[in-house]
């Protein structure tokens, strides 16, 4: 039986990152129940339309592993009861069509939230958002 392909987008860039330990402890608690890919992102730039198309080599990457998913589940920080900047930029980018061709890679896609934080709230307003 196919298994299920769950991509892990962290909200963090931050090596020993709160979230990025949860999603590593949900994939380890998934075990080999689900194909479980944990999304680097960190190379990617700022959203411009200037460079929009044709798409920076390393959005073409993240495009590639998104579009493989069945499902994407964020793991976000909470910053100023937001998610992150560099979560934002990343979904801005995902939320572009690619082309003529192609719809937007996010649309219609599962999606799970999840976030850790050290505050008394969790990560509430982050994931309200
Ligand atoms: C710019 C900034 C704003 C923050 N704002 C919030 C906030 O609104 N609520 C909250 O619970 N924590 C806030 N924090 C604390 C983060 O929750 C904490 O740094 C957390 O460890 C970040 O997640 P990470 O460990 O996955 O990197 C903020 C941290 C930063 C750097």
């Amino acid at each position: 039986m196919k298994k299920i392909r769950i991509l892990a987008i962290v909200g963090s860039l931050r090596k020993d990152s709160y979230n990025r330990q949860l999603a590593l402890a949900a994939q380890e608690v998934i075990g080999d129940r689900a194909e479980f890919t944990l999304l680097e992102y960190q190379d990617i730039p700022f959203m411009d339309q200037d460079i929009e198309y044709p798409a920076p080599e390393a959005i073409k990457r993240v495009r590639d592993v998104v579009k493989y998913a069945d499902g994407i589940w964020f793991f976000t920080p909470e910053y100023n009861h937001f998610f992150p900047g560099v979560l934002k930029n990343l979904i801005d980018w995902l939320s572009r069509p690619i082309s003529d061709k192609e719809p937007p890679l996010l649309a219609g896609k599962p999606a799970a939230i999840s976030g850790i934080s050290p505050g008394m709230a969790g990560t509430s307003l982050a994931q309200d958002h």
